[in-house]
């Protein structure tokens, strides 16, 4: 469990920067942590010693185009780009993400939603092409890749490995190209498709939240996929989060929840409290907010369908450590000189810049959240900002007053300080595991990583994170992905014994900067193309606990 001495902390760290211009300080725990210093790379990996009976902690010098695991671990593939995935034959899309499992009707059934981010086109094409030069076909079939998967998986009765049903009349997918309506404040109309599905969230009542993150360079920037060079679309089409209904095969767009580069979304839910929903803006300088329900939750299903639908949306102001109202009733919007903010709906179609009237603290690109179930303590990911000298990133934890997720003050403290110190450089995607441990995973950009600041950084990995006797955060590694992957969609089954996570974009320096190959193969190996896939983890000797 994390367990924090929370009054002394905050007594030392409240004014810790995690602002933008600055580059966060080491941390004192992990100085004084328990670690070992590793020479070959110059970076600190939690030893045998500091969690009797803890796995032993993976090394960190495995460059090879493979996933690299901790002793007493195993994986298998469950799916990967272009697996068939319904009766319908649907494919399973590119660069898959955030992971949302549920249970089937027996112990060897079971249910997958996965987010897909975005095509890399390089390694489709095998080779640059510009957006001008792109057939109609070609960018039809860039739009059948993104979107979201909702998977069935059969446990093999010999194996004991789940594998994707490649003939479910469960199964379905939303792609660039599917109807969705709008709904809440800014809603009224019906748009085209979705993708940028980074991160997301999960509801009591049976549906996904998908976070629309980087959606401008599809349509309507000109060295973007060029999709607007044959379909025209809205700017306020995209940007939203996406409630997708699993057992209706639809989908809708939460207009209350703001426009922005939505990471994800996490949902806390408790009876007869409203549902509050905590949202990161990934891009540089951009806010944390969280969403709070205007009417209660019941717990029963088909009460509670709509709550996400409307309610009242805030945004983080660290500085006072206060959530402030988006609303129109707000002095400082209402009375914006442009008169940009007269209704609700102005303010969820430009939320950045209502954000920034109200003093929304601008952070180093907010990414995905979690909520340790053991005591609702709120934590977020500062993945990195090089624009501002921040390389390395942090983990934040949020407490909110009177631990009440609708509360409006908080306090909150740096959790994990990436570098060298801790190992972990760019945390993004976070999940909860059995034994109460975050599990962190890293989205170092394939730009830079194995290069200059983050030559000791040459894959990404997986790290769970374990608190020390004086209360500190050390991050025990564990997995190291493929050549040029990031590790994402972290989850968990319910039985705490399969740990899915998607690897996305191996190889994705193909047929670029110098590159006249793949330079990933994987998962396939050979002279194949590297593909995405979604991938399982599960124990075999050693515990996630
Ligand atoms: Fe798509 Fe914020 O990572
Ligand atoms: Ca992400
Ligand atoms: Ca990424
Ligand atoms: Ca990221």
């Amino acid at each position: 469990m994390i367990k924090q001495n929370r009054r002394s902390f905050f007594k030392l760290t409240g004014s810790m920067a995690i602002l933008p211009a600055t580059l966060s300080e080491p941390s004192m725990a992990m100085a004084s942590a328990p670690a070992k210093s590793k020479k070959s790379s110059g970076r600190m990996a939690v030893g045998d010693k500091s969690l009797s009976g803890a796995f032993a902690a993976l090394p960190f010098d495995s460059t090879a185009d493979d996933i690299s695991l901790a002793k007493g671990f195993e994986w298998y593939a469950v799916a990967k780009m272009g697996d068939v995935i319904n009766k319908e034959g649907q494919k399973f899309g590119d660069c898959c993400d955030f992971t949302s499992v549920w249970e089937g009707q027996s112990s060897d059934q079971m249910f997958i939603w996965v987010n897909h981010e975005y095509i890399v086109h390089n390694v489709l094409y095998g080779k640059l092409l510009a957006p001008t030069d792109k057939t109609k076909e070609q960018i039809d079939h860039e739009r059948s890749l993104v979107g979201g998967s909702y998977l069935e998986l059969k446990k093999n009765s010999k194996t004991k490995k789940w594998e994707l049903v490649g003939d479910s009349e469960k199964a379905f997918r939303l792609d660039g190209t599917t109807k969705i309506p709008l709904v809440g404040p800014a809603g009224g109309r019906e748009v085209t498709g979705t993708m940028g599905n980074c991160g997301g969230g999960s509801t009591p009542w049976g549906t996904v939240l998908s976070g629309e993150e980087n959606v401008s360079t599809y349509y309507h920037e000109p060295d973007g996929y060029g999709w607007g060079n044959f379909y025209p679309s809205s700017k306020l089409d995209y940007g939203w989060v996406v409630e997708v209904d699993l057992q209706n095969k639809s989908a809708r767009k939460l207009t209350a929840m703001g426009r922005f580069a939505h990471e994800g979304a996490t949902v806390v839910a408790k009876k007869g409290k409203k549902v509050v929903v905590y949202l990161g803006d990934d891009a540089r300088g951009e806010c944390f907010y969280k969403f709070v329900s205007k009417e209660l939750f019941s717990g029963d299903p088909k009460k509670d369908r709509d709550l996400l639908v409307e309610g009242d949306l805030y945004v983080a102001d660290l500085a006072k450590g206060v959530w402030v109202h988006l609303n129109p009733s707000n002095p400082l919007l209402a009375n914006d000189k442009e008169g940009r903010f007269k209704t609700l709906a102005d303010i969820c179609n430009q939320t950045r810049d209502a954000a920034k009237v109200v003093g929304g603290t601008p952070l180093n690109r907010p990414e995905d959240v979690k909520i340790d179930p053991s005591n609702g303590d709120v934590y977020f990911t500062l993945t990195n900002n090089s624009k501002a000298g921040d390389f390395h990133g942090q983990v934040v934890l949020l407490t909110e007053k009177d631990a009440d997720h609708t509360s409006l003050s908080f306090e909150y403290k740096t959790y994990l300080t990436g570098g060298l110190g801790s190992g972990v450089s760019c945390p993004d995607n976070i999940v909860f595991g059995p034994g109460g441990h975050l599990w962190v995973c890293t989205d170092i950009s394939g730009e830079t990583m194995g290069k200059g600041v983050h030559t000791r950084f040459p894959r990404n990995s997986v790290f769970r994170m374990e608190d020390a006797a004086n209360g500190t955060a050390l991050a025990r590694h564990f997995l190291q992905a493929p050549h040029g992957a990031e590790i994402t969609g972290p989850s968990f089954t319910k039985d705490g014994k399969t740990f899915f996570m998607s690897i996305q974009h191996p190889g994705e320096d193909s047929f670029e900067n110098g590159n006249t190959n793949y330079t990933s193969h994987w998962p396939e190996g050979g002279n194949a193309s590297p593909k995405s896939t979604l991938i399982a983890v599960r124990e075999k000797g050693s515990s996630f606990k």
